[in-house]
């Protein structure tokens, strides 16, 4: 699989990584059995990136990872974490060096490691952006030899840009994907002038844009697609990208002609998201490990025709653009 530098770290990433939330909770029963030999496949297929956080199933995520990875042995690929959400409640005066240590150790501790390669701010409330004193405490956590690097996870645009001004941030996570284009518009060329990796959320619009879904799809109870897409949990633009269903389902029934023959819409949704060079990395979650192999197999695409984008950007600017553009 290609790879890309990550920012100004010395390491390399495939361009397609691994999303590990699904295999962690809130999104319905996944087997521990499936859950790693998902996590399996996506590394058989080549991926050397995986997101994942503390509280992705209270860290069953994190631990099924150090597995998962115990079990291959050999080179390790790059495991990035988040912390921040295990505060309750969860507010910017909890984002104190002392509590970052804490969920850090934990996260150590869960996969199994002695120094994280990654630890990503998880979406803040956007006062912490702003705020030298957290950014000087994870230097700390740096110099201790806790963690290679530091990161962040953003919901907008605007704490994006905020963020990169911050000394010592490597990368930005955020949405993008067909029905969120606005990083590309206003984030990116900063990221890039930086030398900031860009790392792409959510790129499947939470399975929306894998082109499976009908107006009678139902989810399981604990699954965030029952529980959050008003945002009753949390910010609901992590819930199908924010568009509402019918409006999304419409936008995918268009976007279908533009799948290139013998590909997945999965494939042709993650191949338009590395069209844009600023993007590091795409992560895209999966329970199976039929999902994953599809998902990778993304990389083996062509470059998407100029027709296509312009058709993709068409139906973003007519039906999507007037639900989520605004707020993120
Ligand atoms: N705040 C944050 O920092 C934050 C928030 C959200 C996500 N993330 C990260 O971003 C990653 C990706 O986002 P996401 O997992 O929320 O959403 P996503 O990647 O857009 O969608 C993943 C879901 O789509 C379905 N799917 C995946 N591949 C498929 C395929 N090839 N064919 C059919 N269905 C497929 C699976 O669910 P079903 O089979 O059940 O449909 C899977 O769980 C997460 O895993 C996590 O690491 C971070």
């Amino acid at each position: 699989m290609q790879t890309n530098p990550f920012g100004r770290t010395d390491r390399a990433v495939t361009r397609i990584g691994f999303g590990a939330w699904a295999i962690g909770g809130t999104w319905g029963e996944v087997s521990l059995a499936d859950a790693k030999a998902t996590l399996h496949a996506a590394l058989d297929a080549g991926m050397t990136f995986i997101d994942t956080a503390d509280v992705y199933g209270d860290g069953r995520s994190e631990r099924v990872i150090a597995e998962v990875l115990a079990e291959r042995g050999g080179d390790r690929p790059f495991v990035a974490t988040k912390a921040g959400r295990r505060l309750s409640p969860h507010v910017a005066a909890g984002y104190t060096g002392a509590n970052i240590e804490t969920f850090v150790d934990r996260s150590l501790r869960n996969l199994r490691v002695d120094r994280l390669d990654l630890l990503q701010l998880h979406c803040p409330p956007t006062p912490v952006f702003a705020d030298p004193e957290m950014f000087v405490a994870l230097e700390g956590l740096r110099a201790k030899g806790k963690i290679a690097h530091c990161g962040v996870s953003v919901e907008t645009v605007d704490e994006a840009l905020m963020a990169i001004r911050q000394p010592g941030v490597v990368s930005v996570q955020i949405i993008y994907n067909l029905f969120r284009v606005k990083p590309a518009q206003e984030f990116f060329r900063e990221a890039t002038a930086k030398g900031v990796a860009v790392i792409a959320r959510v790129p499947l619009a939470s399975g929306l844009l894998t082109g499976k879904m009908t107006a009678a799809s139902t989810f399981a109870a604990d699954d965030h697609r029952s529980f959050n897409r008003h945002g009753e949990a949390f910010d609901k633009g992590e819930t199908f990208s924010g568009v509402p269903f019918e409006v999304a389902l419409q936008a995918v029934e268009e976007l279908r002609p533009l799948v290139p023959d013998g590909a997945t819409m999965a494939a042709f949704a993650l191949r338009w998201i590395l069209m844009e060079q600023a993007v590091t990395v795409v992560i895209p979650g999966a329970k199976t490990p039929k999902q994953a192999r599809a998902n990778a197999a993304a990389d083996a695409l062509a470059p998407l025709p100029q027709a296509t984008m312009d058709a993709a950007r068409e139906i973003y600017a007519r039906l999507i653009a007037p639900q989520v553009q605004h707020l993120w």
